[in-house]
């Protein structure tokens, strides 16, 4: 049977498959980024209520108007230019979603996208929908800092727009003021688009602050600034992600994502008001759980003896397993996270999988801490085998 050509440019996702082959071998875990624990109560009986309650069908397609207007007070404070919900915001099927609507509302086939790597395994999927061409930039281990000289270097007259996530999955890295400041040179000097991710604006460690590439005036009117509620409140699941953008931007990405979902489902979107609504109680107790969770899972690794960067923000780490006390510690990234999953238990993803850069994630692999403590203190027992052998 004839398939589009298109599906041959990119494959399942591999870090899908590390969770389904969690699932077969009983492993715990660690290889896709969503936590083990539940929602805030009250969001989630702000769900059951609205279904309850008749909030069930379509909502407006760019998105319910309560979690417009709630969003749009959240992003302008966090961007600095007066939101408004009736216009700058859409509400979508996660950052996923978000991310493709904006390239194919913005991409014209064969038009270049800039993509940082190591960098989310969505990022050149939906580039390839978009019959984009994504290029790839590397970051060096082990500081993984923006190298705009390097970036620049990759631009040609066809390049249209940066894809810029921070703070960051896979390397936890918080991009600092400088960094960004050498993105949004480079979108003003060569006339691009900048298109953020910052699904983790809510987990940063050791007093960071995120700032808002799209805050900053020079680039307010180029900026698309994509947000989800996932992974702040423990709801992956629950597919809510938001664009916020200049009118002509927003005008252009609200149809397509129109006609790719209709709408985020009603009742959780009614829910996310909910959410977004919980006192600063709830984020004081988010972070202190996060840095305990980060310090859990670095002290594991550093005990074991991988190598890696403790994680400025988000929750991730890669890290490099070359100099563990184990047979495997020379085998290839696959191969070795392989192992880990079905023999140790413990599922991880390759460092090659967040490259497409030949060279590059080799050596190194990927683990997700959003976990109850004792989830990783059960991730440690079992690791702890990889040194008896
Ligand atoms: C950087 C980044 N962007 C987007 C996503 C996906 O977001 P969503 O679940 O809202 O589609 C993830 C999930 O891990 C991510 O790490």
């Amino acid at each position: 049977m004839h398939v589009a050509a298109r599906t041959s440019r990119f494959q399942e996702s591999m870090i899908r498959e590390m969770t389904r082959l969690a699932m077969k071998h009983d492993a715990i875990n660690l290889s896709q980024g969503f936590p083990d624990f539940n929602p805030p109560e009250e969001v989630i009986e702000a769900a059951v209520k609205a279904i309850r309650d008749g909030v069930n069908q379509y909502t407006v397609t760019w998105g319910y108007p309560p979690l417009r207007k709630a969003l749009a007070e959240k992003y302008t404070r966090q961007l600095g230019w007066e939101v408004d919900p009736d216009i700058h915001v859409a509400v979508v099927c996660g950052v996923t979603e978000a991310i493709t609507a904006t390239l194919l509302a913005l991409l014209d086939p064969g038009e270049e996208i800039i993509i940082i790597e190591p960098a989310h395994e969505n990022f050149r999927p939906a580039a390839v929908l978009a019959e984009a061409v994504p290029v790839s930039v590397p970051l060096e281990k082990p500081d993984y800092r923006i190298d705009p000289a390097r970036i620049e270097r990759a631009i040609t007259p066809k390049t249209r727009a940066i894809l810029f996530n921070t703070p960051h999955n896979p390397t936890g890295r918080v991009f600092d003021a400088e960094e960004v400041q050498g993105i949004i040179d480079l979108v003003l000097r060569h006339d691009l688009v900048l298109i953020t991710d910052e699904i983790y604006d809510q987990i940063l460690y050791d007093g960071r602050v995120h700032v808002s590439p799209g805050s900053y005036e020079a680039v307010r009117d180029r900026t698309v600034t994509c947000g989800g509620m996932g992974k702040t409140y423990a709801m992956t699941g629950w597919r809510l992600g938001h664009i916020i953008a200049p009118e002509p931007l927003i005008n252009a990405i609200r149809p397509i994502h129109d006609y790719m979902t209709i709408c985020a489902p009603t009742p959780l979107q009614a829910a996310a008001v909910a959410a977004l609504a919980l006192p600063p109680s709830f984020y004081t107790k988010h972070l202190a759980d996060y840095h305990e969770r980060r310090d859990v899972m670095m002290d594991v690794l550093y005990t074991l003896g991988f190598q890696a960067v403790r994680p400025e923000g988000a929750y991730y780490t890669l890290a490099d397993y070359t100099s563990i006390d184990a047979p495997q510690s020379d085998w290839p990234a696959d191969r070795f996270a392989h192992w880990l999953t079905t023999e140790i238990r413990v599922a991880a993803v390759a460092g090659t999988n967040f490259y497409t850069v030949p060279g590059y994630g080799d050596g190194s692999v990927r683990f997700a801490f959003p976990k109850r403590i004792e989830t990783l203190r059960e991730a440690h027992a079992r690791l702890s085998r990889m040194l008896d052998q």
